[in-house]
């Protein structure tokens, strides 16, 4: 987005200001459909990235399905009119009750794990369904996010499918979908083709004949560092479509090719504007202190994930290295680590990039700092999507909701 725009936004809302470019959203949706040329692809977006209500309803506009992971995730896109055929459960240790709420609500949950189907089949018998399976391959962009092989606890392995079959059997549920995630953040295209490959073998008539799609979750990788190169997405689609037209045609007709994109669609759309308050000078390092910090965007401490900063305010200022500090009371409160960035000076508003996916989602109010406003920009025009709380109201929420 144009600086010039994101300093009157921050001039205008104040910040910390969450800021999306709502058009990239809809431009990366599109994109899905140039990449991957196969009739029957629908995208799930990963709700869970960015669950801001403009962003979503911008989606929905476009087509697009969701994919959930809570009941009340469900219960928000029901709102915002996603049809219940658009939306796909897929959560992990839910209870009975969660089953039942969202089973009620006519949304196709998809399980992974044994127990969960067996208690599924015995309470829903007849049931359509889908299955997670754990695609066997290890990638993504940190360890906490890799979620298949045998580290995780995800998806049901794949040489139990005999057993898949017995309960399904016993329950008379119709399989009518099997889906895996490999990690958030694939580095190698190898690792999709490979995860395809590993469910799409025991996706057989034989095992499962009622199926009508398969989905091989999210995963699509993004550049964070401004040297990191971006994926050939369209030579890695052109791969996904032969992959999956030659599987429809063993299988014996075309099936739908489902994804779950979340950081693809919406990483690169955002930043979060702070304004730097406190410079110090501590021996050996210099110190630009902004007015957020890590509950408001976690990544950098939470994955050690690398967020690029611009400085707004003076863009052509001699090159320095600087701390990036929150105001948040842990030393680890930082966006950057020893980061060269053109001169900071009190009052500059810093730009912390890519901050459309699983930031403001992630966020929270740790010492009691209200999460930043959220402006979107779309067609043309900023609009001012959530205020932020000032702090006499984020108290009056917090005791409003106790009883003491
Ligand atoms: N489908 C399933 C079943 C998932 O668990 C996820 C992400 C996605 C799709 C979307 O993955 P994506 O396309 O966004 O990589 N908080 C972490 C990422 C957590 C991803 C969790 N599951 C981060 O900030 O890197």
């Amino acid at each position: 987005m144009d600086a010039q725009l994101l300093l009157d936004l921050a001039a205008r809302y104040g910040t910390p200001l969450y800021v999306y470019d709502g058009d990239l959203v809809r431009q990366r949706y599109r994109d899905l459909f140039t990449f991957i040329p196969y009739p029957g692809l629908k995208i799930h977006y990963a709700m869970k990235a960015n669950y801001n209500p403009a962003l979503l309803s911008l989606l929905r506009d476009a087509g697009a399905a969701l994919d959930t992971v809570s009941p009340a995730e469900v219960l928000m896109a029901l709102k915002l009119g996603f049809p219940k055929d658009r939306i796909i459960f897929t959560a992990n240790n839910l209870t009975d009750a969660e089953t039942a709420e969202v089973h009620a609500l006519g949304v196709l949950m998809n399980i992974g794990s044994l127990s969960r189907l067996r208690k599924f089949a015995a309470a829903f018998p007849g049931s359509r369904v889908c299955l997670r399976f754990n695609p066997d391959v290890v990638d993504g962009d940190s360890i906490n996010t890799m979620t298949g092989g045998d580290l995780t606890k995800f998806g049901i392995l794949l040489e139990k499918v005999e057993e898949v079959k017995a309960i399904v059997a016993a329950g008379n549920l119709k399989v009518v979908g099997l889906h895996e995630h490999t990690g958030s953040g694939l580095q190698h295209a190898e690792s999709v083709y490979q995860a395809m490959k590993n469910l799409m073998a025991i996706a057989t008539p034989e095992n499962f004949p009622d199926l009508e799609f398969l989905d091989f979750g999210g995963g699509f990788k993004v550049p964070y560092r401004p040297d990191e190169k971006r994926i050939d997405y369209v030579s890695m689609g052109a791969e996904i479509t032969r992959l999956f037209e030659a599987f429809c045609r063993d299988y014996g007709r075309p099936l739908g090719l489902y994804f779950e994109p979340g950081k693809f669609m919406v990483a690169e759309a955002g930043v979060l504007l702070v304004e730097v308050n406190t410079i110090k000078h501590n021996r050996t390092r210099t110190i630009a202190g902004c007015n957020a910090g890590f509950p408001q965007l976690i990544r950098p401490v939470f994955y050690q994930a690398y967020h690029h900063i611009a400085n707004l305010s003076n863009p052509d200022g001699p090159l320095s290295v600087y701390d990036v500090c929150g105001n948040i009371c842990e030393t680890g409160d930082r966006f950057a680590e020893q980061r060269e960035l053109p001169e900071i000076r009190e009052g500059d508003i810093l730009a912390i990039e890519n901050a459309g996916a699983y930031c403001y989602s992630m966020g929270g109010v740790y010492n009691l700092r209200p999460m930043p406003a959220e402006v979107v920009v779309a067609d043309h025009r900023a609009r001012l999507v959530r205020p932020a709380l000032n702090s006499a109201e984020l108290v009056d929420a917090i005791l409003g909701e106790c009883h003491f």
